[in-house]
């Protein structure tokens, strides 16, 4: 793969000057949705498919990008001066909005770059490519001109990014994760401090399945922001009666105890969904501590419900794909995974079984959709590389 990239990169920009390859992963997520932006947990893992870049410094302030998976758009070529938002920019905007947010907080970034992109997460599915794109360009960097920035700054730094450049009100779960990961482990993190915990993945015979549906997420950023504020209104009512910060400093019984003060049903619906969820994120990771595999994925199952009724935020492509999964033998837990609307759902399958499951639950998937689904089956891997 490097030696490719290399030879890529010599063809589209040249072989003066130093050049080197870089890669930073795409993530999934166990369990722990739609609580990052309410102070809750998350439990995601960086995955082995990711983003990969060749990147060099040039002399002059120009910015020249590229991806092999955007050929037909050509080299984007900005001037370091003048990196506002351009529609007509694409995907150039993710790298340009890093740089953009990194200038505005004081790194000193002076000369301009080529960089080659590559990606293999698939497009539109919810398993953060754009994350991948924002962190890599921030390791890129850091590298490049010897930047004192932390790998948490650079997953803060991409946030800040999306929200703020790119206009999706997104938490930090996909970006930590990204940055942080770590082979065989997924990261247990408290979004209300950003303190983590690496948490081996000890599945025993069972591994990792990504069930892609092929369903892209079109209105799914308008919904998420949606989502978002109906937490905040459901937070700003039980704030009435009980002095919290975050949705995700409650207990299930100190919800329940208080719900009413929520004077929209919806919003209470959605405010359980937030509580329920960080309480069965911890109870998640401890099951897996203490080795009860079977209780996780019931804790994935409990998940994926409380996304389709109370948050509502799966669609008929999850649902029919998540529960094709939990009919086959040898399934511990499946669930949708990232903001929903569509992407992919994540379940833990037993390794003898999972051709088994490819094929009937992509049967079943493509007889009600009407299309196919695809399957990665895939290992959990590490933050970013030099390579
Ligand atoms: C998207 C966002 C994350 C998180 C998930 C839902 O992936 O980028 O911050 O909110 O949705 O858990």
């Amino acid at each position: 793969m490097k030696k490719e990239l290399l030879l890529k990169f010599e063809e589209v920009f040249g072989t003066e000057g130093d050049y080197q390859a870089y890669f930073a992963p795409g993530r999934v997520n166990l369990i722990g949705e739609h609580t990052d932006y309410n102070g809750g947990h998350v439990f995601p893992c960086a995955l082995t498919i990711g983003t990969y870049a060749v990147a060099r410094k040039r002399e002059d302030k120009q910015l020249s990008f590229y991806s092999l998976n955007m050929m037909e758009k050509g080299v984007t070529v900005v001037s370091i001066d003048q990196l506002e938002y351009k529609k007509e920019d694409d995907w150039a905007n993710y790298p340009k909005g890093v740089i953009w947010t990194m200038l505005k907080k004081g790194y000193k970034i002076e000369n301009g770059m080529d960089i080659l992109f590559y990606g293999n997460i698939p497009n539109a599915s919810g398993l953060s490519s754009s994350a991948s794109l924002e962190v890599l360009t921030g390791f890129i960097l850091k590298n490049l001109f010897g930047l004192e920035v932390s790998l948490t700054e650079i997953a803060l730094i991409s946030q800040y990014t999306e929200n703020n450049y790119n206009g999706v009100n997104c938490g930090i779960m996909d970006q930590f994760a990204v940055a942080m990961g770590k082979k065989n482990n997924a990261i247990f993190l408290d979004t209300a401090d950003l303190s983590y915990e690496y948490a081996p993945l000890e599945l025993d015979d069972a591994k990792i399945v990504i069930m892609n549906t092929n369903k892209k997420r079109g209105l799914g950023d308008s919904k998420y922001n949606e989502r978002r504020s109906e937490c905040e209104s459901a937070l700003a009512d039980l704030q009435k009666v009980i002095p919290i910060k975050e949705l995700g400093e409650l207990s299930e019984y100190e919800f329940e105890t208080h719900k009413e003060a929520i004077e929209s049903p919806i919003q209470r619906q959605r405010a359980k969904h937030a509580v329920y969820e960080n309480q069965r994120t911890i109870k998640a990771v401890q099951a897996l501590k203490d080795n009860d595999i079977t209780l996780f994925g019931k804790l994935m199952n409990a998940s994926h419900i409380s996304l389709q009724y109370d948050y509502e935020v799966t669609g008929i492509e999850l649902d029919t794909i998540v529960e094709a999964a939990w009919k086959q033998d040898g399934v511990i837990g499946a669930r949708m995974t990232g903001a929903g609307f569509g992407g992919c759902a994540v379940s833990i399958v037993r390794e003898a079984a999972i051709a088994n499951f490819i094929e009937k639950v992509g049967k079943e998937y493509k007889d009600k959709i009407g299309y196919e689904a695809d399957f990665y089956v895939v290992e959990i891997g590490d933050g970013p590389v030099v390579l």
